[in-house]
């Protein structure tokens, strides 16, 4: 059975009800974990607000504030749960950035600092956050990840994300042989596309939704529940065995030829 009972999630990249992340967390949530929930905050407060009364119905024992730019803010976030939990179990990376003006057109336009802040939070940040979970995982855990077919292959405007994707995919095979002796597993999930509010800024999102959905087996795009569900599923000892691996969560699309 899946149970998550007695263990502590730390979950990232919820900013709306659309986010991948809150499917993921009302699963964790279901499951029985105890959940601790970051936001990216802004200057008005306004993120702080919205996702507070969004993750209200899950009761989270830890709410904070962690943008990954800041390696403070990544510190105090770990060191609240050190104060507050002694241990963590699971970890949602759940997030990514790149200007818009990066995901559509010619991608060897792309400006070196803006490459650099692509793969910075959306790469880097798994190592980041990993280093600071990895004393804290004393029972072993799970760090999952998200990722995207972007990364393995070329698809149209998705450019620098395909990299930091790459990157990324790469930070969880390093990250899984590091830290497998300490029984802690680190896994990425391949999403299928859905809309949110990052993917919109991708160019040209719903036409490949609507590929997906003639193409792929299940003549259908995922949803965030499904995705939801899988993360679940590697946090759990169900999923024990597997370590360093990326699981495709988009109807069958990643098979396809033609
Ligand atoms: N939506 C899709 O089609 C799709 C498919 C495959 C993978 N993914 C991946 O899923 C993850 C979640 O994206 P989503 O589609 O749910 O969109 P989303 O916009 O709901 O989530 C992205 C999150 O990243 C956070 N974020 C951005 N910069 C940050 C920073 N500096 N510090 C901390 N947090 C920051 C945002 O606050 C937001 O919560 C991303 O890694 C994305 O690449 C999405």
């Amino acid at each position: 059975m899946l149970d998550l009972t007695g263990k502590n999630a730390l979950v990232t990249g919820i900013a709306n009800n659309r986010s991948i992340a809150w499917g993921i967390a009302q699963q964790l949530h279901q499951a029985g974990a105890n959940l601790g929930i970051t936001y990216l905050p802004d200057e008005k407060g306004r993120n702080e607000s919205k996702v507070q009364k969004l993750v209200e119905p899950l009761s989270p024992s830890l709410y904070l504030p962690c943008n990954v730019q800041d390696q403070a803010q990544v510190d105090a976030t770990f060191g609240e749960i050190k104060k507050q939990w002694g241990r963590v179990d699971i970890l949602i990376h759940c997030l990514a950035f790149a200007n818009r003006d990066d995901l559509g057109g010619d991608f060897s336009a792309v400006k070196q600092e803006n490459f650099n802040l692509a793969l910075d939070v959306s790469a880097y940040s798994l190592v980041q956050m990993s280093a600071a979970a990895k004393p804290l995982m004393t029972e072993g855990g799970s760090i999952v990840t998200l990722t995207y077919l972007g990364g393995a292959r070329v698809v149209p405007n998705y450019n620098v994300m395909g990299i930091a994707k790459a990157a990324l995919e790469m930070n969880v095979r390093y990250l899984a042989a590091e830290m497998g002796p300490q029984n802690v597993r680190v896994n990425g999930i391949s999403a299928g596309p859905i809309r949110t509010l990052a993917s919109s800024a991708v160019g040209g999102i719903l036409d490949m939704i609507h590929h997906v959905e003639e193409i792929a087996p299940l003549k259908r795009t995922v949803t965030q529940t499904e995705v939801g569900n899988t993360a679940a599923f590697l946090c759990s000892d169900l999923s024990t065995g597997i370590t360093g691996q990326i699981l495709y969560v988009d109807s069958g699309y990643s098979i396809m030829g033609m």
